[in-house]
């Protein structure tokens, strides 16, 4: 067993009830196992990457962020509220796969609308970190992109950067920071509301973007469960429906800057191709392919810009 779970257990079993664990989550940065004490549940999380502070910041910002308790052997390893439900990106996967566009719509419809509502929270919050310009945002998202690009990647993001750059939108900073890292799998519904897990950004980046980039993360977690379900089938319900409920219900209750989400939407792309091709998860196929698509018909994007 990993030694650092063996010492969480110690650190546990000084009480007489039994304790039951069992792993729930392994990525490059977190592992994540479920607890039951008690008929008690919560989360054993281990974590390299600064979540426990960025639990606490957020969850002190907002309900809708679950709840760090806690610190057992040091910051990396700590107990955190679970949140019984179900990811919001099964629910859009299985709405899609079934063709059953009035549940899609509902569930994206609920997403816009908590996203919004998370948003409303972030807004009056004195604790979270400065926001930093688009300029910021996109130079770190493209050099790292860069990290990785071969010779035929690496000259469409150059042109797209280099153009994105000189924008006038790149010029600005947001009030206020978003979550960060927001995407379908990052969600979930206990039946009555919407929680908002791992907030405070991306891994591997400092800069941290404003609302507008969750917003174009959606957008992006729409279209990857769409990529992957159209390895199997043609979904009925056309891209544009989701991405246009998205939207339409976000602005119900939040307004939002549309170059802000033009230049937040390449940024997370360029972002999206470094994490997939750092951590090889073989889905750098999905970035690159709409990069590709950016740089095709970058004459309609610079209207945005
Ligand atoms: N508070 C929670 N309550 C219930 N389930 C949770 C909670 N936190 C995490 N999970 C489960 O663990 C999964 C991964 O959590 P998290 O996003 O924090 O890890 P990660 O390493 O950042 O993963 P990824 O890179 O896929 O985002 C979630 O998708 C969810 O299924
Ligand atoms: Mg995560």
């Amino acid at each position: 067993m990993d030694p650092v779970i063996q010492q969480w257990i110690n650190t546990l079993t000084h009480g007489d009830t039994p304790i039951h664990l069992w792993p729930i989550h392994v990525s490059p940065t977190k592992k994540i196992l479920s607890l039951e004490q008690d008929s008690r549940e919560t989360l054993l999380v281990y974590s390299k990457d600064n979540a426990y502070d960025r639990y606490k910041t957020y969850s002190s910002c907002t309900r809708l962020v679950p709840r760090p308790y806690t610190i057992l052997l040091n910051k990396e390893t700590f107990l955190l509220e679970k949140i019984p439900g179900r990811l919001i990106g099964d629910q859009v996967y299985e709405k899609l796969h079934q063709d059953d566009q009035h549940g899609l719509t509902r569930l994206i419809a609920k997403t816009a609308r908590y996203t919004a509502l998370l948003h409303n929270d972030l807004k009056h919050c004195p604790h979270l970190p400065r926001p930093a310009s688009w300029r910021e945002v996109l130079e770190e998202r493209c050099s790292l992109a860069l990290e990785h690009a071969n010779s035929e990647t690496r000259e469409k993001i150059t042109r797209i950067c280099d153009t994105l750059l000189q924008a006038d939108a790149a010029t600005t900073t947001p009030n206020y920071t978003g979550h960060g890292d927001l995407h379908l799998y990052q969600i979930i519904d206990n039946g009555k509301c919407l929680y908002f897990l791992d907030p405070g950004g991306e891994p591997d980046t400092k800069k941290k973007p404003g609302p507008e980039y969750d917003l174009a993360a959606l957008i992006r977690s729409i279209e990857y469960v769409y990529e992957t379900i159209s390895q199997l089938h043609r979904p009925r319900i056309p891209l544009r429906h989701g991405i246009q409920t998205l939207l339409a219900l976000y602005t119900e209750i939040q307004r939002y800057n549309l170059s802000s989400l033009a230049i937040g939407y390449i940024a997370r792309l360029l972002y999206e191709y470094y994490y997939e091709k750092h951590y090889e998860t073989g889905l750098e196929w999905i970035p690159e392919k709409h990069l590709y698509y950016v740089a095709r018909d970058q004459h309609l994007w610079l209207g945005f810009y």
